[in-house]
């Protein structure tokens, strides 16, 4: 991977500001800069990063003696600003609101599923199954995270659906999730007090605040409130050369690396894009070909990395069990290996070995932070028991 060079690191400080430039130098006095006249390399430099890469069994150096050199692209760290709708900015009372519905089964027609039933906490808001059932127009697909959900433009695998309040319509109302009407729902909630206090301390008016498009407000307000932004991967860009491992450093350079192009898509911070592209995992979902005239058939909308770890199995129909499978997946070349082309022309697949391969996985570890996970309610509002916990050995 290529070094920074003194140039773009330049420019990266005029756009970070004094505070950002003083973290980003003593980062990269740490490792050492770049010469500022030289060109840019031709051709890529080596993917194993500055360090010489230690074999498993050489002790490893200490992460603050590592040269700590970013690629630019790891050095963006401007989120999309969260923007919600003008008629339902997010307050504190919304967004309590929201998190008691999103955890209450009252709101399904059998009483037994919430949002947070397909959408976890434990499960990094997944759910640990390849697919859920199938939608109208698409057939089952795995379960998204909703980390960071706050800033992605188009929801759903497809990109079909604009908005999180106008996406809770789908999950409340289809047969095959929870099944239920506005009406049903009103009137449960209407007969629960603290529901309609809850309601009536975030929209005003009473129990005439008790309606479903509140409802489908207070659960976008909740959502909105689900950032994930504080990683090891963060810290280190920030200037704690600790933040991350030997391996996980090593990963991070393969990450960014001109060879493996993962960066290019999965675009820091947010790891994601909000463009559909072909990666060509076998299936017979349409992806955005099903919802758009302009859509390619198979792509799918670029999705975030941040607490990716959480949420196995991976890829739209939960096809690739482990993030080692995934990266295996991406190295021989993606859908071409399966006989599914074309294919996004950045996917050419690339030499790994064992060590790459774990290296790559453990640098997408590192991008996890759930530290703003709201606390789970012990019992929902309407006297229910929220969904039962899952216990994640993985954690
Ligand atoms: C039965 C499982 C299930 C339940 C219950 C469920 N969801 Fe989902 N959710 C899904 C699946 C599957 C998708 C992906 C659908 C697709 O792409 O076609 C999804 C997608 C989403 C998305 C889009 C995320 C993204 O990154 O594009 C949001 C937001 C969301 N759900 C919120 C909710 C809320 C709020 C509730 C409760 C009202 C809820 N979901 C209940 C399964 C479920
Ligand atoms: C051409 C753009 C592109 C490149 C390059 C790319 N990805 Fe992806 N990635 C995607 C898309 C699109 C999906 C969703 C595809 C699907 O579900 O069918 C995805 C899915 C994933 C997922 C699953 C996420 C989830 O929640 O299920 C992981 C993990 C991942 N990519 C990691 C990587 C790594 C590591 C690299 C580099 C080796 C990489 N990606 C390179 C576009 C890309």
């Amino acid at each position: 991977m290529g070094a920074m060079s003194g140039c773009s690191l330049e420019r990266s400080m005029a756009r970070r500001g004094r505070a950002g430039a003083a973290r980003l130098l003593a980062v990269l006095l740490i490792g050492g800069l770049a010469g500022c006249g030289a060109p840019a390399p031709p051709t890529p430099a080596p993917v194993t990063p500055t360090v010489a890469a230690p074999t498993a069994a050489a002790a490893l150096p200490t992460p603050a003696a590592l040269p700590a050199v970013l690629p630019p692209a790891a050095l963006n760290t401007q989120f999309p600003p969260v923007v919600a709708p003008p008629d339902n900015p997010t307050t504190p009372q919304k967004a309590e609101l929201g998190r008691q519905l999103f955890y209450d089964p009252v709101l399904s027609a059998s009483n037994a599923m919430a949002c947070a039933t397909c959408h976890h906490p434990d499960r990094g808001f997944s759910n640990g199954a390849p697919i859920s059932a199938p939608r109208p127009g698409a057939p089952g697909r795995n379960v998204p995270t909703l980390w960071n959900v706050a800033t992605v433009r188009h929801l759903q695998w497809d990109g079909r659906v604009e908005s999180l309040e106008a996406q809770a319509i789908a999950p409340l109302t289809l047969p095959s999730e929870m099944a239920a009407t506005p009406q049903e729902i009103e009137a449960e909630l209407r007969a629960i007090p603290a529901y309609v206090e809850l309601f009536d301390a975030a929209f005003g008016g009473g129990p005439q605040a008790v309606t479903f498009d509140n409802v489908t407000r207070a659960l976008a307000a909740f959502q909105r409130t689900l950032l994930s932004r504080d990683s090891r991967f963060d810290r280190f860009v920030a200037g704690d050369a600790a933040a991350l491992t030997v391996q996980e450093q090593r990963g991070l350079a393969l990450f960014f690396s001109p060879e493996t192009h993962c960066a290019e898509c999965h675009q820091p911070p947010t790891f994601a894009h909000e463009t559909f592209r072909v990666i060509g995992v076998s299936s017979e979902d349409p992806g955005r070909a099903g919802v758009s005239p302009t859509g390619v058939r198979g792509a799918f909308r670029v999705p975030t990395l941040r607490n990716v770890a959480r949420s196995a199995p991976y890829m739209h129909n939960g096809s690739l069990a482990t993030l080692e499978e995934v990266v295996q997946f991406y190295a021989e070349g993606a859908g071409q290996a399966h006989g599914i082309a074309p294919v996004d022309p950045l996917l050419k697949g690339f030499d790994l070995s064992g060590q790459d391969k774990s290296d790559l996985a453990a640098f997408m570890w590192a991008l996890t932070d759930e530290r703003a996970l709201p606390a789970v309610p012990e019992q929902a509002l309407s006297g229910l028991p929220v969904t039962p916990r899952i216990v994640n050995p993985a954690r």
